[in-house]
């Protein structure tokens, strides 16, 4: 077979440093796994460099340090025999090659020195073993000895030995090679498929946080629904997020159906891929309508109903991340009140007041633009002209929203009149009146019936205590 050398890629000159201490302590390096993949993918710019030598990786980094003119910090993992240190922004991993064995119940090996060859056997898939030779004598040859190449450039996940053995003696390998086909477009090939499927119950050894961490990078991508699709076809998506399995199917009673929210989730899903990078966005595009599976009724008049299901959905949202050890923090309450908030610019598009816009921009704060982003879309109907309806009637709530919001500032509203005030204007101990009043005061600036200003309030206040039977102080 015809020798590739990749000069080019390792013409960083860390790897000139890397040569020569493997020179001087006489081992074999290569830089190997996502770099090479990458640098054959031209996929952007290096973060990460994984150094594999016959030898100890840890020695390999520390003569390195030595080396390098700032002589950086070298973090060393004993139990994983790796070391670590940082060349400008590069984070650079050391490791000895290595053979490795696995026990039933952990994804965590037992570990042996191996050469270069049982290291690329031990590696998950075919295009993450690619090494490029750091050693004098054959510095920038490619080493594949599984076609990675051929498999990059025919768009194929494949492991390098039985994937039977790859996925179950690291099931996170599953998650993985789905990500993978998402991010890069990639098909998996059929025997990993099948060898996936058959391992799905395995995903129960890999911890949540590393499960979510492949989630989010299949959300990241540029078409999450890849990824979605691969995951309900293995059957690990019903291990993972069975909420979503649950809006899979139609159901027809007396002619009636309605849609199947599964693939329409993943539509709106893919849509707002095109329009957001925020991925806690995507996240609430992926639950947005998880409440309607358990809201799912058929009513005799009006057909398929899924009443509430946007305050529930937002209730399971808790659940979910509290099942996957998701953090409980802004992130999930921003994709709460996504999921809470989904229908209601939908239900403005056909009849937009000026007040259920201030309600809107009242209610969503900063948001706003987010759940705009939301809504548009969650249109996915295949109807020309119901799309082009639908989406000219968003852009006119849009510009409502700015006419509104310019005028009467209602987005992070604070009121005009305090409790103070109002506890000073009528002598008022703390007591119920005085939230009587502001909430009064409230409705009346987003109900339209005064502008959003303090005389107004003031005057208003004035009138609401009357109501109330308090007397004001009289002021000069
Ligand atoms: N690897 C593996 N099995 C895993 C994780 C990693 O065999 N479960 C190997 C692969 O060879 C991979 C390398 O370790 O290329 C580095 O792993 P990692 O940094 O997690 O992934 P990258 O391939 O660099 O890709 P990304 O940064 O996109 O995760």
């Amino acid at each position: 077979m015809q020798e590739k050398y990749y000069k080019e890629a390792i013409s960083n000159k860390i790897f000139n440093y890397i040569t020569q201490a493997t020179e001087e302590l006489e081992l074999e390096s290569y830089v190997i796994g996502g770099f090479v993949r990458d640098y054959i993918l031209q996929r952007g710019s290096v973060k990460d460099i994984d150094i594999v030598t016959v030898g100890s990786g840890i020695e390999l980094a520390q003569k390195v340090a030595s080396l390098l003119p700032n002589t950086p910090k070298v973090q060393v993992f004993k139990t994983y025999g790796t070391a670590m240190l940082r060349y400008h922004d590069i984070e650079v991993e050391f490791v000895g090659a290595r053979r490795e064995s696995y026990t039933e119940n952990s994804r965590n090996p037992e570990v042996s020195e191996g050469s270069l060859q049982d290291d690329q056997n031990r590696r998950d898939f075919t295009i993450n073993a690619l090494a490029l030779s750091l050693n004098k004598a054959s510095y920038g040859k490619l080493l594949d000895p599984f076609n990675g190449v051929a498999d990059l450039e025919n768009k194929i996940i494949k492991t390098p030995l039985d994937p039977g053995i790859t996925y179950s003696d690291d099931p996170l390998r599953m998650m993985r090679a789905i990500r993978f086909a998402t991010q890069l477009n990639f098909s998996i090939e059929q025997n990993s498929l099948d060898a996936i499927t058959e391992n799905v119950e395995r995903i129960a050894i890999i911890t949540k946080e590393r499960i979510v961490d492949e989630l989010h990078k299949i959300i990241a991508s540029p078409k999450p629904s890849l990824g979605f699709l691969l995951l309900e076809k293995t059957g690990l998506l019903k291990k993972i997020l069975p909420e979503l399995i649950a809006l899979k199917g139609v159901e027809e009673v007396e002619g009636q159906s309605h849609k199947d929210n599964f693939y329409h989730t993943l539509e709106v899903v893919d849509n707002i891929a095109k329009h957001t990078d925020d991925v806690w966005l995507r996240w609430a595009a992926l639950l947005h309508d998880i409440g309607k599976a358990p809201t799912k009724k058929f009513d005799k008049k009006v057909g398929w109903t899924f009443h509430s299901h946007e305050f529930v959905g937002s209730k399971m949202v808790f659940k979910l991340f509290k099942r996957l050890k998701m953090p409980l923090n802004n992130k999930m309450k921003f994709v709460q009140k996504m999921v809470l908030l989904s229908s209601r610019p939908i239900v403005l598009a056909s009849g937009v007041t000026d007040s259920a816009v201030r309600r809107l921009i009242f209610d969503t704060g900063d948001d706003i633009d987010s759940l705009m982003t939301l809504c548009e879309a969650d249109i996915t109907t295949k109807n020309p002209k119901k799309f082009k309806r639908y989406h000219k009637n968003f852009e006119l709530v849009r510009q409502k929203i700015k006419e509104v919001e310019e005028r009467d500032r209602v987005r992070n509203f604070q009121p005009p009149i305090t409790g103070e005030e109002i506890m000073e204007t009528f002598n008022l101990k703390p007591c119920r009146e005085i939230g009587q009043i502001k909430e009064a005061i409230k409705e009346a600036i987003l109900e339209g019936i005064i502008p959003n200003e303090y005389e107004a309030s003031y005057n208003f206040m004035l009138e609401k205590a009357t109501s109330l039977g308090l007397k004001a102080n009289i002021k000069s």
